[in-house]
């Protein structure tokens, strides 16, 4: 599985091969270029099913992607992998041309083994407590860069609101805007007792 890619156009992900990553799946959690640059190329050398919101689906059809699965907010649908949930995201979403990309989302994920929360690009929100009511989360992908999503606190209230005791650090230091004090985030986790993972580009995490 991969999600919205942004590898070419990000000099901190230099040593990553575009050309060489052929996922089965592909998701897209809105349309700002930060999350779609290389979806459309890796789509196409992968042949792997993109799943977006309906908006974002119909964007890739346009630029000669087949293999689409458009979703809404609120809606669950089984895959191979297991089901995938397109929950609420607060953000805005446009497309590079500025065009409109539908609504902001995340993706809670799971089968019997495993469960997860990808927020994508979100402010804090309530609506993230409606999570735990169904599913019991093995770990969640939360922004934590602050300027266009939640800084750090926000990322620990969400971690206790989706009922999560690990966290995945995203969108945090690829622009000037949102460079985050690793060290400042690690202590806050740890004073909440929360997990944190800061991954280097192309680090592995075995959870
Ligand atoms: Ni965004």
């Amino acid at each position: 599985m991969l999600f919205d890619p942004f590898i070419s156009p990000n000099p901190l992900a230099s040593s990553i091969k575009v050309g060489d990553i052929k996922p089965d799946y592909m998701f897209i959690s809105h349309g700002h270029q930060d999350h779609i640059a290389d979806a459309v190329s890796i789509a196409s050398q992968s042949g792997c099913t993109c799943i977006g919101i309906w908006e974002i689906t119909q964007w890739l059809q346009a630029q000669g992607i087949e293999n689409v699965h458009p979703m809404n907010i609120g809606g669950s649908r089984e895959f191979d992998f297991g089901t995938v949930k397109m929950v609420n995201a607060i953000h805005s979403s446009s497309f590079p041309d500025g065009s409109f990309a539908g609504q902001p989302a995340g993706f809670v994920i799971h089968n019997t083994e495993d469960c997860f929360y990808y927020a994508g690009d979100t402010a804090l929100h309530q609506d993230m407590q409606l999570i735990p009511r169904r599913y019991k989360l093995k770990c969640a992908f939360l922004p934590m860069g602050n300027n266009f999503t939640m800084d750090i606190l926000d990322a620990i209230d969400a971690a206790r609101m989706t009922g999560t005791h690990t966290v995945i650090g995203m969108h945090y230091d690829t622009f000037g805007y949102i460079t985050i004090n690793h060290e400042e985030a690690h202590r806050a986790f740890q004073s909440a007792g929360i997990n944190l993972h800061l991954l280097k580009i192309g680090e592995t995490l075995t959870l």
